[in-house]
């Protein structure tokens, strides 16, 4: 039996202690154990949430409980989810987390710092989508020559409704927001550094790049003009939010932005909240990966996946000083070195 903490019970919390419990008979046989979600941590007890477990303010409950085993960080932000994520690791709790800004700052520096711990971070790319694993282990046998998609599904489902039925920007974010895609700051969103924080996870993946957001290429969707949808729509294109890490000589080029896609395009045909993303590996050519890229199930699904990985296979993290320690000569190209 495992004991599971989540920090965090908005969307994606509560499906991750629905899902554990829905469909515990199942998942129980998958991990070979029981997985106990056994608190959670939240700001407001006073907020109804649609969960069963028992709830507290403090988080050093479980941070001080030797009895959790697992603690998923859902909390979001940057620097205090930093502080929980390490205390979590330095009294030997293994840690999940679906939180892509602190991936995109701290990512090599926890994994080290974890050291035989697990930590892992499926959900922070995609939602459901198990791209993480295809890069680690599908395509581990290749060298990565492109990543490129839709990695934001709040933009994906706004983009999919302006242009196919005309609905107004500010409506439509305000629609993603009430259906739990949008970040806790919708900005992260719309202004493309949600899409950039997992192009980074990607990028320092596949090629063991360490860049910061700062570095590189990002351009949002509050941009876009009446006059861009018109085009696209008279001219069969899509306007995509689109995230790309490309590897051209001994550079590695990382960029967000939009773009028009022609129709007849795979990525053009990615709607609604899915993202859909193509890897191209230099044996395998070209695979695509396509799924919900948000929202509480979808995601949970994902975090879920890394909980039932460790319960399979306990301590150890394979990827320990795995992915900084090849291609040490690839360098970022500068951002003001690209052109879009
Ligand atoms: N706000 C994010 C999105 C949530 O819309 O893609 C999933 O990471």
């Amino acid at each position: 039996m495992l004991n599971i903490a989540i920090i965090g019970v908005g969307t994606v919390g509560s499906s991750v202690a629905n899902i554990l419990k829905d469909n515990k008979e199942i998942i129980t046989a998958r991990a070979g154990r029981e997985l106990i979600p056994t608190i959670g941590v939240v700001n407001n007890l006073n907020k109804k949430r649609d969960v069963s477990i028992e709830l507290t303010d403090d988080i050093n409950k479980v941070l001080d409980d030797d009895s959790i085993d697992i603690v998923v960080e859902l909390m979001g932000g940057v620097d205090k989810a930093y502080e929980v994520v390490k205390k979590a690791l330095e009294k030997g709790k293994a840690v999940v987390t679906a939180n892509k800004a602190l991936l995109a700052y701290h990512r090599y520096e926890l994994q080290e710092f974890a050291q035989d711990i697990p930590f892992e971070y499926e959900a922070a790319v995609a939602g459901g989508i198990p791209i993480i694993n295809a890069l680690r282990e599908g395509l581990t046998a290749n060298n990565i020559i492109s990543i490129k998609g839709i990695m934001n599904g709040t933009c994906n489902y706004m983009l999919t409704k302006m242009i196919n039925e005309g609905v107004e920007y500010n409506q439509i974010l305000k629609e993603a927001q009430d259906l739990g895609y949008a970040e806790a700051d919708p900005t992260f969103d719309v202004g493309g550094f949600d899409a950039a924080h997992k192009l980074l996870i990607l990028g320092s993946i596949a090629y063991g790049i360490d860049a910061k957001p700062e570095e590189i290429l990002i351009e949002g969707i509050q941009n876009i003009t009446s006059f861009d949808i018109e085009f696209a729509k008279e001219f069969n294109y899509s306007i995509k939010l689109l995230g790309i890490a490309k590897r051209v000589g001994d550079e590695i080029e990382l960029r967000v932005h939009p773009a028009f896609v022609p129709n007849d395009q795979m990525i053009a045909k990615v709607d609604g909240v899915m993202n859909g993303i193509s890897v191209i590996g230099d044996k395998v050519g070209e695979t695509m990966y396509y799924g919900p890229g948000a929202g509480g199930d979808a995601t949970a699904s994902a975090v879920i996946a890394n909980i039932v990985d460790i319960a399979r296979r306990g301590k150890g993290s394979p990827m320990l000083g795995y992915e900084k320690s090849f291609n040490k000569n690839l360098k970022l190209l500068p951002k003001d070195a690209i052109k879009t």
